[in-house]
């Protein structure tokens, strides 16, 4: 399987900002996402082959209150109200997964948070091509 590791901090934010101030980030930072409805990341992900996908979002919510998120591949809800729970603090990070269908070449994969609390800070989406081939497949 193809795995590919896209940062949240290289991604497209609305309403949200880069930052880096929490510790246990990967990369240079991670997004805060602005405490509204609406407001999101969104990954380019680009696939090998047309397939299944499991896609992985590391994220940390210092709250005790869920911050639930719509996931989105190329416009269409795959998911809709995934929990994105409190980690205990701002510097503990957990991953939320999900399975997606993703076409061959360049994918949207959007997380957008559904309640006015906003989204988690959100770190990086790791990308899993469940049945891309190996380099002897054509
Ligand atoms: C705090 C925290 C931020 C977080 C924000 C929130 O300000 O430092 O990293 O994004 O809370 O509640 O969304």
């Amino acid at each position: 399987a193809t795995t590919t590791v896209y940062q949240a901090e290289n991604a497209t934010v609305s309403q949200g900002v880069v930052e880096s101030n929490h510790a246990g980030y990967s990369g240079t930072g991670f997004v805060n996402y602005d405490n509204v409805s609406g407001s999101y990341v969104q990954w380019s992900v680009t696939a090998a082959a047309a397939g299944s996908a499991t896609l992985t979002i590391r994220f940390s919510n210092g709250t005790t209150t869920n911050r639930p998120m719509n996931i989105a591949v190329n416009g269409t809800t795959v998911a809709s109200g995934v929990a994105f729970n409190g980690t205990g603090n701002w510097d503990t990070w957990q991953d939320v997964t999900v399975t997606a269908t993703l076409n061959a070449g360049a994918n949207t994969v959007r997380a957008t948070a559904t309640t006015a609390n906003g989204g988690p800070n959100v770190d990086r989406l790791t990308a899993v091509e469940n049945a891309a081939g190996g380099p002897s497949m054509a």
